[in-house]
């Protein structure tokens, strides 16, 4: 069986992202899936000088492995004034620093959401435009807008977009 894993680009506790990252997951038939939470992988916030002193910090090692050893990465990115959040950008540019190309090819369903209506359309361009010079293999994108509205109880409940998520899970599966 195939292994992949879901995650936010978020270190908020009730992270919107995690939510529909984790639901996201939950579509996509006979994997095993690991849900990760990147507050369990603490890291200094990135400098040359920090790097230069002390090295690579070990979390980021263990976040690259997992990389390395997942057959696939769903991805839902929180967006923070028009970018990524600061934890997201900080765990990039650790892995980065250790591997350029630190998405490995892995088959990828990268996502945003956010209470708004655009849904974190801007954060989901930049990391589309960026991800494939570190070797993102982006098989779809989903966008959620009003998560509020869209998403209750641990799904999204307007058949719309709900229908367009699975459309997008369908292909992520078929290239597992
Ligand atoms: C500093 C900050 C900046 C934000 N900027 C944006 C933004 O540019 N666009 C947007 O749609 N939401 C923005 N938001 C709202 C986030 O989308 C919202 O907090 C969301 O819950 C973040 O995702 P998460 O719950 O997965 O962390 C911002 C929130 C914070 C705290």
């Amino acid at each position: 069986m195939k292994n992949i894993i879901a995650f936010a680009g978020s270190n908020s506790r009730n992270s919107i992202n995690k939510q529909l990252a984790t639901y996201a997951s939950s579509l996509v038939d006979n994997v095993n899936v690991t849900i990760l939470d990147l507050n369990d992988y603490d890291l200094p916030l990135y400098g040359i000088d920090l790097e230069n002193d002390k090295g690579i910090p070990d979390n980021a090692n263990k976040f690259l492995d997992i990389l390395k050893n997942t057959d696939g990465i769903i991805l839902s990115l929180a967006e923070h004034n028009g970018a990524y959040a600061t934890v997201f950008k900080n765990l990039f540019d650790w892995l980065t620093r250790i591997e350029a190309k630190m998405f490995f090819n892995k088959p990828m369903l990268l996502m945003a959401t956010s209470p708004g209506g655009r849904g974190g359309l801007t954060v989901l361009e930049i990391a589309k435009g960026r991800f494939p010079y570190h070797d993102a293999n982006i098989i779809e994108t989903f966008s959620l807008p009003f998560f509020g509205d869209n998403f209750k109880n641990g799904k999204i409940v307007k058949d719309d977009f709900d229908e367009q998520l699975k459309n997008s899970v369908r292909q992520f599966q078929k290239s597992l």
